[in-house]
């Protein structure tokens, strides 16, 4: 092995996947060597908590409370951003590249949102900016898209990418608890934040789902165009009634290419329990992706967790210390298409998105109710896929009815649910999931 050179890394931030990152970097330095090339050596660690820093390192790196010192440290070749948010992170991001440095984050929230300004620093000043950790954390699922499935006119890709979410439904389904009761034991178990508002309302989903649809597409990140719903209101008798018609209720982030434009959305949603990725449980990710020459590719692992990050940070170190001496145009592109080649899709509003849906209405229970509802479906060209119907319960007069349609686009089927609920025989509001057979 020639060794070129050491490459020095400045680790911004040594909580949990940074404490993860050291650890791994030390537990296989040989082997990372072996295939980077060179070594690859943490020279100095930032982080506002010292002791910690001693702590994780043993004192075998330098360190300080200053990460803006980082980033301008001459002996610093490549920089790991784990500090997260779009606040100083972004600061320190466009600081590191302004000095040269390689940068490698886990920062999904910062590259959806300011990405094409991010690259195009980058770009310019001829760094890398890498971040296989910032989409399903362990699963290389970047590389995938990016690399693995060049050849491809990629259609379409659904992923479960958020493990608290996934964990939550899962608890929800198979212990038929509420979202509130298993979001409180989820806190207590240290899987959801305290504060879960990106997680459940599907924000970090989005975030994720909008660097993917980038690379798929050809396209600059649109985080702000993005459809997004989380799993808040989803309700128990929704999962199991989905369950009685044998689909799974999943939060997926979906992106489509269709002939009018990009779906980028994030929403819970029903998919057939017979697929493999309905039978993802607890807090792990898997991202389905659909190639037109490859056909279907499943990804699945862990998508967070100090190791699991650190193994795609690592890779990203590893990428760096194999690529930094390629001229640009020999380099991945950071959003898979070369960057002159980035083409602005426009992004369909969910008013405009085709799919099928699963509606739960309460009705009257007496004649001819049924009919007045498959009326106005008919009416409206939604045809009906599946239908339930419980019996009222002892000294009840309304029922549940649950509908499944075929696909129709989601303004059509939103004039059909104003109709259904303006009816007198049924009663307040319909609940509405969208659902993807995935095929
Ligand atoms: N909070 C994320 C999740 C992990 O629950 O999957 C980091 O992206």
């Amino acid at each position: 092995m020639i060794n070129i050179k050491t490459i020095n890394v400045g680790l911004l931030g040594i909580g949990t996947v940074g404490g993860g990152t050291f650890k791994v970097l030390q537990r296989n330095a040989a082997e990372i060597s072996r295939r980077a090339g060179c070594p690859i050596h943490i020279s100095v660690v930032a982080d506002r908590n010292l002791a910690l820093i001693q702590e994780v390192t043993g004192g075998t790196c330098r360190m300080t409370d200053d990460a803006f010192s980082v980033v301008a440290d001459p002996e610093v070749d490549v920089v790991i951003e784990l500090i997260g948010g779009y606040g100083v992170a972004k600061d320190l991001v466009m600081a590191a590249i302004a000095h040269g440095k390689h940068v490698v984050t886990a920062n999904k929230a910062l590259l959806a949102v300011h990405g094409n300004e991010i690259f195009a620093a980058a770009q310019a000043k001829g760094v890398i900016v890498a971040f296989e950790a910032a989409v399903a954390g362990g699963i290389p699922i970047i590389k995938a898209v990016r690399e693995g499935l060049a050849a491809n006119r990629i259609e379409w890709i659904a992923g479960i990418i958020n493990g608290t979410t996934n964990f939550i439904l899962s608890e929800m389904r198979d212990k038929g608890l509420s979202f509130a009761t298993v979001l409180k034991e989820a806190q207590r178990l240290g899987y959801a934040e305290a504060d879960p508002t990106f997680d459940v309302e599907g924000v970090d989903a989005a975030h994720k789902i909008t660097l993917l649809a980038s690379m798929a597409f050809g396209m600059p990140v649109q985080f702000d165009k993005a459809h997004i719903e989380g799993i808040s209101t989803l309700q128990a008798t929704d999962i199991e009634y989905a369950e009685q018609l044998g689909y799974r209720i999943k939060l997926l982030g979906i992106t489509k290419r269709t002939a009018e434009g990009v779906e980028l959305r994030v929403h819970p949603t029903l998919i057939p329990t017979k697929r493999l990725i309905a039978n993802v449980e607890g807090a792990m990710n898997a991202v389905l992706v659909q190639g037109d020459a490859v056909g279907s590719t499943l990804y699945y692992g862990k998508g967070a967790g100090a190791e699991p990050t650190a193994s795609a940070v690592i890779a990203d170190l590893v990428d760096i210390s194999r690529m930094h001496t390629a001229a640009q145009e020999n380099r991945v592109p950071h959003l898979a298409f070369q960057a002159d080649q980035l083409v602005g899709l426009p992004i369909l509003s969910i008013d405009e998105v085709v799919t099928s849906y699963y509606l739960r209405l309460r009705v009257q229970d007496k004649s001819g109710v049924l009919a007045e509802i498959t009326r106005i479906l008919a009416e409206a060209n939604v045809s009906i896929d599946a239908m339930i119907q419980k019996e009222p319960s002892e000294g009840e007069e309304q029922a549940d009815l649950v509908l499944l349609t075929h696909q129709t686009r989601e303004k059509n089927i939103n004039a059909v649910i104003a109709q259904i609920e303006a009816l007198a025989v049924v009663d307040g509001k319909v609940v509405k999931l969208r659902m993807e057979t995935l095929g």
